[in-house]
C-alpha cells in the first residue's frame, strides 16, 4: 500500500478497509494534500475486488475541523476558480463501494461535507457537527449546502449553515443526518462491524442499492422507480441472485464470497 503523509489506510478485517485521517496537530483540516491522498486512497481501495467496504474515520478527538483554513485564507478568486479547489471531493462521491463514516469528536465544515459523503454515517456520543463557514465570511464549499438539505430538509439546514451552531451526535440523529449514535469507546469496532456485514452482501447488489439510494437525490420519483425495478430485474443475471435465494430455500448461510 502506498506511503502516506495525511492518512492511514489499514485492512483490519477480510473484504474490509479502514482509512484514518492523521493530521493531529491540525485537527485533520482537510488540505489539498489530504483531499488528493484520501481520493487516490479510496480510489485504489474502489478498484479492489477484495474490498468490499471502506471505514473512514478520524481521531478521538476529531473527525475533521473542515478545509484548512490556514492553507485557504490568503487565496484569491482567480486561484480558487483556476485550481477548482475542492472539485478533487467529487473523485470520493464516486466511489461505488460502500463508505462507512465512522465520527468521534468534531465533524465541522469540510468535516461534516465529507462524512456526508459517505454512505453509512455513525457518531460517537461525542461527535458535533456543524457547517460553521459563515463565520469565516464563507459559504459551504464541499456539498454542504447541498447534501445537508437534502439529509435534514430546509428547515435545520438554514439554520446550521447561516448561524453556524454545532449540534451534537444526538441531535444530528433526531433529524436524520447520522444513522447510528453509539458509545465513543465502541464507535470504531461498531463501524469496522457494520462495513463487515456490508462487505459480506452479494457485491453486485450493494453497488446497486448504493446507485438506487443515492438515485434518489438525483431524480424524479418516477425516474427513480423506474431506475430501481430495472437494476432489481439486473440482479437476476448474477451469481450472487442465484445463490442468495438458493440459500434461502436451502436453509444454509448464502455464500457470495467463497
Ligand atoms: C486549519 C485548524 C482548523 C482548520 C483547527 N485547526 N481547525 N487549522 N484549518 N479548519 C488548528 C488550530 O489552528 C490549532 O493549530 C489546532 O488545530 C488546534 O485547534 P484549536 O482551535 O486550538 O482547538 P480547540 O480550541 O479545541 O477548538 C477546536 C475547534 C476549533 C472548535 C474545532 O479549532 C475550530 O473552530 N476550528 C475551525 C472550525 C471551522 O471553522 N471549520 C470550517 C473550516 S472552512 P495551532 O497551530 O494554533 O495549534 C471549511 C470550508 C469548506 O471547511 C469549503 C469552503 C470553501
Amino acid at each position: 500500500m502506498t506511503e502516506h503523509e495525511t492518512i492511514l489506510v489499514e485492512r483490519p478485517a477480510d473484504r474490509v478497509a479502514l482509512i484514518r485521517l492523521n493530521r493531529p496537530k491540525a485537527l485533520n483540516a482537510l488540505n489539498l494534500r489530504v483531499m488528493a491522498e484520501l481520493t487516490e486512497a479510496a480510489t485504489a481501495l474502489d478498484r479492489d475486488p477484495s474490498v468490499g467496504a471502506i471505514v473512514i474515520t478520524g481521531s478521538d478527538r476529531t473527525f475533521a475541523a473542515g478545509a484548512d483554513i490556514k492553507e485557504m485564507k490568503d487565496q484569491s478568486f482567480d486561484e480558487v476558480l483556476a485550481a477548482d479547489w475542492f472539485a478533487g471531493w467529487d473523485a470520493l462521491a464516486r466511489v461505488r463501494t460502500p463508505l462507512v463514516a465512522a465520527v468521534a469528536g468534531y465533524a465541522l465544515g469540510g468535516g461534516c461535507e465529507l462524512a456526508m459523503m459517505c454512505d453509512i454515517l455513525v457518531a460517537a456520543d461525542t461527535a458535533s457537527f456543524g457547517q460553521p463557514e459563515i463565520t469565516l465570511g464563507v459559504l459551504p464549499g464541499m456539498g454542504g449546502s447541498q447534501r445537508l438539505t437534502r439529509a435534514i430538509g430546509k428547515a435545520k439546514a438554514m439554520d446550521l449553515c447561516l448561524t453556524g451552531r454545532r449540534i451534537d451526535a444526538h441531535e444530528a440523529e433526531r433529524c436524520g443526518l447520522v444513522s447510528r449514535v453509539v458509545p465513543a469507546d465502541t464507535l470504531l469496532d461498531e463501524a469496522l462491524e457494520i462495513a463487515r456485514t456490508v462487505a459480506g452482501m452479494a457485491t453486485p447488489a450493494a453497488i446497486l442499492a448504493k446507485e438506487a439510494v443515492n438515485r434518489a437525490f438525483e431524480t424524479t420519483l418516477s425516474e427513480g422507480i423506474l431506475f430501481e425495478r430495472r437494476v432489481f430485474h439486473a440482479t437476476f443475471a448474477t451469481r450472487e441472485q442465484k445463490e442468495g435465494m438458493a440459500a434461502f430455500v436451502e436453509k444454509r448461510p448464502a455464500r457470495f464470497h467463497d
